[in-house]
């Protein structure tokens, strides 16, 4: 291989490198907070850490690393959605009489279904699977 041949080789390898490493994480922009993935935990909904699901006034709580918050909605079902908000990653919080999620920081609101109702979040709260055996809900996704 000549300088020649060496050069245009390594012109296009850096070139390609550098459009892997773009593609990687370049076309992330609109969203800055992934949410979290291979979730897998449960709620026993008998124990005092489940007070506040059971509790009108608060009706959610979060998994120990706060990536999921739990929601008890009005008509008694579970749902549980990302913690961290897409926006900015502030972990919102639930209004059961509203039955919506709340951002603190720049006030998204999210149904209670996760959709974006208002404010600057760029997309729908990730949701997960929610399945309630006797008093344990598996939380999946
Ligand atoms: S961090 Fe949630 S709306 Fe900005």
């Amino acid at each position: 291989m000549d300088r020649k041949e060496f050069l245009h080789l390594f012109g296009l390898g850096a070139a390609g490198l550098l459009a892997s490493a773009c593609l990687g994480s370049c076309g992330n922009s609109s969203d800055p907070v992934p949410a979290a993935a291979n979730v897998d935990f449960t709620v026993d909904l008998t124990a005092a850490s489940s007070a506040n699901l059971h509790n009108a006034a608060v009706g959610y709580l979060y998994n120990a690393e706060r990536t999921v918050i739990v929601a008890k909605t009005a008509d008694g079902r579970y749902v549980a959605f990302q913690a961290p908000c897409p926006h900015e990653g502030v972990t919102v919080t639930f209004s059961p009489n509203q039955a919506r999620f709340v951002c603190p920081r720049h006030n998204a609101v999210f149904g209670a279904d996760g959709a974006v109702l208002s404010g600057p979040a760029p997309r729908a709260l990730k949701q997960y699977t929610v399945t309630q055996t006797g008093s344990t809900l598996r939380i999946t996704g």
